[in-house]
């Protein structure tokens, strides 16, 4: 990855792909009403909110860029969390307001949120589409109350699969997450409940692999030996079973744990696979964004009390801002676009990196993942074959040997 050092100054081929990308708002809400034991994103339980407080924040965020990085086509906005269906309607309408009225939006502009398939939640769902709302995205997890109470859930299968049919009745795209590979979990069971789940179903399923993820109560349960998670090849298994169900049902992979029918892509999150530039507001919430030769990658800070008293006496709410080499750059766009079907375009990828790929990659671990069937190289694209992105880690780990250091902006 040496030569990926060697080129100063981003060129016009790289420029018109991130422009082709996008751009969008991720918007991060950080509370929730329970913390799921399996779960490490950035979500609080148990503060109090206040709600106009927080909507006056995440507004002047906004308006912060705005004024920063001037017009861009906004292509999506994306609230996620935590729990996003906890937020006031009143808030979410504020803040598409000011994104819309901040950056021009696209025709077809994509606005998701996640929400808890909660019932009292559900009932929320028509002021969320007043608000502007065109996409929700569930988290379900399961379709089997046994699992559901493994994770810690508040709903029951049948509580979530109403909210489903709810969404599907009053918004124009929804989505809905899966957690399998299990404790306990058999290929039998994991077929019926994606067949209960492809009944609900419409455009777009995610369906994600449990992690252990360090710092939850998993791995708590995992280190004492009280969580015994399937073995690899039951876990390879629940992964083919996946794919092959969903394809044959007319919604293939195009990300790793992302299924949708031709066109039904979630379109902010193709924004970051295909590393386009995005601003990241709220609490922990991370960016990308393309000011004149450089690219920098924005963090806010993380604990939501610092947050907002941040914003609200500094009028900012970014912790760190860093300009990111050309090698990371490169490293980026392979960590992430390697997770789609489609993978990288390497007339990009040799644009950033200012090489040809057999010199700017490990050229023999390159042909060793080939003729493995892990990797393709075709077409213009390089990309992760099926079993490739089962294994995506160590692939990565076998390209891209030697992570770059991050420089201060
Ligand atoms: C931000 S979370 C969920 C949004 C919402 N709060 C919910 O729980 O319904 C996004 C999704 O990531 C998935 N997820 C989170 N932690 C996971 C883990 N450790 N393993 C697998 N999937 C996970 C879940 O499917 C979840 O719906
Ligand atoms: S999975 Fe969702 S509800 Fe559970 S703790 Fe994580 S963000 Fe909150």
């Amino acid at each position: 990855m040496s030569a990926a050092k060697e080129r100063p100054d981003p060129t016009p081929g790289e420029g018109a792909a991130r422009a082709e990308a996008g751009f969008g708002i991720y918007v991060h809400w950080p509370f929730c009403r329970a913390k799921c034991p399996y779960c490490d994103f950035n979500s609080h339980v148990g503060d109090v909110v206040d709600h106009a407080r927080w909507a006056r924040a995440l507004v002047a965020e906004i308006h912060r860029h705005a004024d920063e990085i001037g017009p861009r086509t906004l292509r999506s906005i994306f609230f996620g969390g935590g729990t996003p269906s906890l937020m006031a309607p009143k808030t979410v309408a504020a803040v598409i307001e000011r994104a819309t009225r901040c950056f021009p939006p696209a025709p077809d502009l994509e606005i998701t949120l996640e929400a808890n398939p909660t019932s009292s939640e559900a009932e929320r769902f028509r002021a969320f589409r007043t608000a502007g709302v065109n996409r929700v995205s569930l988290g379900v997890q399961a379709l089997d109350d046994a699992a559901l109470a493994f994770l810690g859930r508040e709903h029951s299968a049948a509580e979530a699969l109403a909210a489903v049919d709810l969404a599907a009745r009053l918004f124009e795209r929804f989505s809905f997450d899966l957690i399998y590979g299990r404790p306990g979990q058999t290929p039998a069971g994991w077929a019926a409940e994606l067949g209960r789940a492809l009944e609900h179903a419409d455009g777009h399923l995610s369906a994600y692999q449990l992690t252990i993820e360090p710092g939850t109560r998993f791995e708590l349960l995992q280190r004492t030996g009280a969580l015994l998670m399937p073995a690899d090849d039951l876990q390879a298994d629940l992964y083919e079973l996946t794919q092959e169900r969903l394809a044959a049902a007319g919604l293939p992979a195009y990300e790793i744990s992302n299924h949708a029918r031709p066109g039904e892509a979630c379109r902010h999150n193709l924004l970051y696979w295909r590393a386009g530039e995005w601003l990241g507001i709220g609490p922990g919430a991370h960016g990308r964004l393309d000011l004149g030769d450089k690219r920098v990658a924005t963090e806010a800070w993380r604990l939501p009390k610092t947050w907002l008293e941040r914003v609200e006496r500094t009028g900012s709410g970014e912790r760190t801002r860093v300009a990111l080499s050309r090698q990371e750059q490169v490293e980026e766009l392979l960590v992430m676009g390697l997770r789609l079907v489609e993978g990288v375009e390497l007339a990009r990828l040799e644009a950033l990196a200012g090489c040809a790929v057999e010199r700017c990659l490990d050229h023999g671990a390159l042909d060793e993942l080939i003729a493995a069937g892990l990797l393709r190289l075709d077409a213009g694209r390089l990309a992760a074959t099926a079993a490739g992105r089962q294994r995506l880690n160590a692939l990565l780990a076998a390209i891209v040997p030697d992570p770059a250091p991050r420089h201060a902006a």
